[in-house]
């Protein structure tokens, strides 16, 4: 793992984002996708909004997932596997990019087939609390056919990654521009932010 976290570093300094692959392993994925909360997340899945808190929309021009915030306090084994593991990579991050990350959040995801997320930036103008942006995909054996690309729009130029499974990207929230591609089948991940100050209960 510790590997995965240099090369987190290394990507982060040097272009603003970094891909990982087998960030969790095949069991670990399986062990995720094997929760009720995925395995009927049409029952559990709220229509993901666009802004924050008042100013809160939906918007399927703008994007079509749909989402469940992961209550850290209170989550299944799979889930918080991964949740400790952002933790040492938070404390990694701090530790070799002078970075003051305090806390995460993140959510649960799924885009049905054919919908998609327009180009965007991460980090709220009314809250600048988002630091980095981390994905990490839940599909086996994806197809790059099959769509459903992370599209990050860098200084070098555009870079697409395709969701597959165990697969981690880490970006700049406040700097790097992207988009997710619709998809021919089902599109599952765990989105997350890490962030410069502890976060409230607010989305629970
Ligand atoms: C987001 C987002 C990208 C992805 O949820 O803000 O841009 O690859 N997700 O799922
Ligand atoms: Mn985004």
């Amino acid at each position: 793992m510790s590997t995965h976290f240099e090369t987190i570093v290394d990507g982060l300094a040097d272009q603003g984002y970094a891909v990982v692959d087998n960030f969790l392993s095949t069991q670990e994925v399986d062990s995720i996708l094997d929760l009720e909360e995925f395995k009927s997340s049409h029952l559990h899945f709220k229509k993901a909004g666009i802004g924050k808190q008042h100013n809160k929309q939906i918007n399927e021009t703008i994007r079509g997932d749909y989402i469940q915030w992961i209550d850290k306090k209170n989550c299944a084994k799979p889930l918080l596997i991964y949740l400790d593991r952002l933790e040492r990579l938070i404390q990694h991050l701090n530790q070799n990019l002078f970075l003051s990350l305090k806390d995460y959040e993140v959510h649960m995801t799924a885009y049905p087939a054919g919908s998609f997320y327009k180009r965007h930036i991460d980090q709220f103008k009314s809250n600048d609390h988002r630091k980095l942006s981390i994905i990490c995909y839940l599909n086996s054996e994806w197809k790059d056919a099959e769509g459903g690309q992370l599209r990050m729009h860098t200084a070098g130029g555009v870079k697409d990654v395709s969701p597959t499974a165990g697969r981690v990207v880490c970006f700049r929230s406040d700097l790097i521009e992207h988009e997710v591609l619709p998809a021919t089948r089902q599109r599952l991940s765990l989105t997350g932010w890490l962030l410069d100050q502890l976060t409230e209960l607010k989305h629970l």
